[in-house]
């Protein structure tokens, strides 16, 4: 039942995710890597509701075998709270799913809790109600790269149902959700990188097809850009993408490197294989971008933020995820009908790279409710709840059948024509370093972050960050 008390907390909560929201995009993350610590960093949930939540602990849920909870009654209200992302149109769809849910088990109140962008401020919110065994949240909206890093606070879905459809989803991310035999997370939708680019603007400069190298890509984007000022658009840039210190830029950074030959930072076996030429080589080559081709404020912009700028008109080229797909082809638009997706450039004498992104439902170990919560999460997870998601917002699906679905491809025919680019994206190293896997990526995203900034080059940058690497992993180093 929802009392008082806990209504408090969720205002606590939700400040809290406001709070992270708003400096997201601004702080300095170089200075203070989100992710660690974060709960001394945030004293003002660390009080009050800590004790709360300390009151109401519940005994985490493997002293409560799975499937004894009664699915609530007729008569029994409860509420279940979703944390949830923001992300374009990530809340409005996810709060639809939520009412469809309501409306077919009237007892349930399914609460959305917005949770902030950043993927580590993100983490630090849930990472809070973690360490608290808060039941605070029942459903967690989880990143592809979590569950290694999270896995004992979830419960096994495969012991609420999730084993019977398990097999409709890609088997590659069923696996990476599997920790130890438990199924951590119900795969929502899976991402990939793709390079998006402006076809009215290759066509008026000359240019036949999309760059298929990065040294294609600044040649174009410089020409672009140079000629939309000339005629009058002060605002306009070549390309913008994702180079704030933050996950984000892990994916971006990946994508650079192994494009160009230059591995996954550590490798699926467990070498650093990071301080090589080729990674060297490519991201001091990105570095060459900021205020050339991409604005200077590049090297604090988020997925929305260069959304922002290619939404308006103002971008040759941008690097991001599927969803900004609908998001451009929206009445708000300065673009409609002016944009298509590929896949991203590759280093010379390399081939295209696009990370593996995406999301997962999770049902807290703490939640009062696991059988009710895992009953939720499978229902957004659902063929029927994707081919929405995949059609209002282009979230790619994870049920392989849904990229035959007619209605599907006509919303999203990138669907049909980068399917590979979705079934051969790069895994970041989350499951060999696991449970060290976001500290490996702060390092890494801090690491590049600085050589984008001019603080040092790649060569100096690469080498201290494989010594890092040594001291957080203990693992050998060696060639990719
Ligand atoms: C997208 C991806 C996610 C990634 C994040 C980085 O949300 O789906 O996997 O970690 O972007 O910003």
């Amino acid at each position: 039942m929802l009392n008082r008390k806990k209504l408090t907390l969720l205002g606590l909560l939700v400040i809290l995710a406001l709070l992270f929201a708003a400096c997201g995009g601004d702080a300095e993350p170089t200075e203070a890597p989100v992710g660690e610590e974060p709960v001394d960093e945030e004293p003002v949930v660390e009080e009050e509701p800590t004790e709360e939540m300390m009151e109401e602990e519940e005994p985490p849920a493997e002293e409560e075998p799975a499937g004894e909870e009664e699915p609530a009654g007729e008569g029994e209200e409860i509420t279940l709270r979703v944390l949830a992302g923001n992300v374009g149109q990530e809340l409005a769809l996810t709060q639809a799913a939520a009412e469809r849910y309501m409306e077919a088990n009237p007892n349930v109140t399914v609460e959305v809790v917005d949770t902030p962008d950043f993927v580590q401020d993100r983490l630090g919110v849930y990472l809070q109600l973690f360490e608290a065994q808060s039941p605070e949240g029942d459903v967690f909206q989880i990143d592809v790269i979590w569950p290694g890093d999270l896995a004992e606070h979830f419960v096994d879905l495969n012991e609420y149902g999730a084993a019977e459809v398990a097999g409709d989803h890609f088997d590659a991310i069923i696996e990476n959700n599997t920790v130890d035999g438990a199924l951590v997370g119900i795969p929502w939708f899976t991402d990939a990188g793709l390079l998006y680019y402006r076809t009215d603007l290759l066509e008026k400069y000359g240019f036949d097809a999309p760059p298929a190298t990065w040294t294609e890509l600044e040649e174009m984007a410089a020409t672009i850009q140079e000629g939309e000022r000339e005629e009058g658009n002060q605002d306009f840039w070549g390309f913008v993408w994702q180079g704030n210190a933050y996950e984000g830029l892990t994916c971006d950074a990946l994508e650079w490197v192994s494009s160009n030959g230059g591995g996954t930072i550590v490798s699926p076996d467990g070498v650093i294989t990071i301080n090589n030429e080729a990674a060297i080589e490519i991201v001091d080559q990105a570095a060459g971008w900021v205020d050339t081709i991409s604005p200077p404020g590049v090297t604090g912009y988020g997925e929305e933020d260069a959304r922002a700028v290619w939404q308006a008109g103002n971008a040759a080229f941008m690097r991001n995820w599927p969803y900004a797909y609908s998001l451009g082809q929206a009445e708000d638009s300065a673009i409609v009908d002016m944009f298509d997706v590929s896949p991203l450039p590759a280093g010379e004498g390399g081939s295209p790279a696009a990370t593996l992104g995406g999301w997962q439902l999770a049902v807290s170990r703490y939640s009062e409710h696991p059988e009710q919560a895992a009953d939720l999460a499978l229902f957004m997870a659902s063929a029927e709840e994707q081919k929405i998601r995949a059609i209002e917002g282009s979230f790619n699906p994870t049920i392989e059948s849904l990229y035959q679905d007619e209605e599907v491809l006509a919303a999203a025919p990138f669907f049909g024509s980068l399917f590979d680019v979705f079934t051969n994206a790069v895994a970041r190293p989350s499951t060999v370093t696991a449970p060290q896997y976001n500290e490996t990526s702060t390092l890494f995203f801090n690491a590049v972050h600085s050589v984008l900034i001019g603080d040092m080059d790649a060569e100096a940058a690469f080498a201290g960050l494989e010594l890092d690497l040594e001291d957080l992993l203990g693992f050998e180093t060696g060639a990719p």
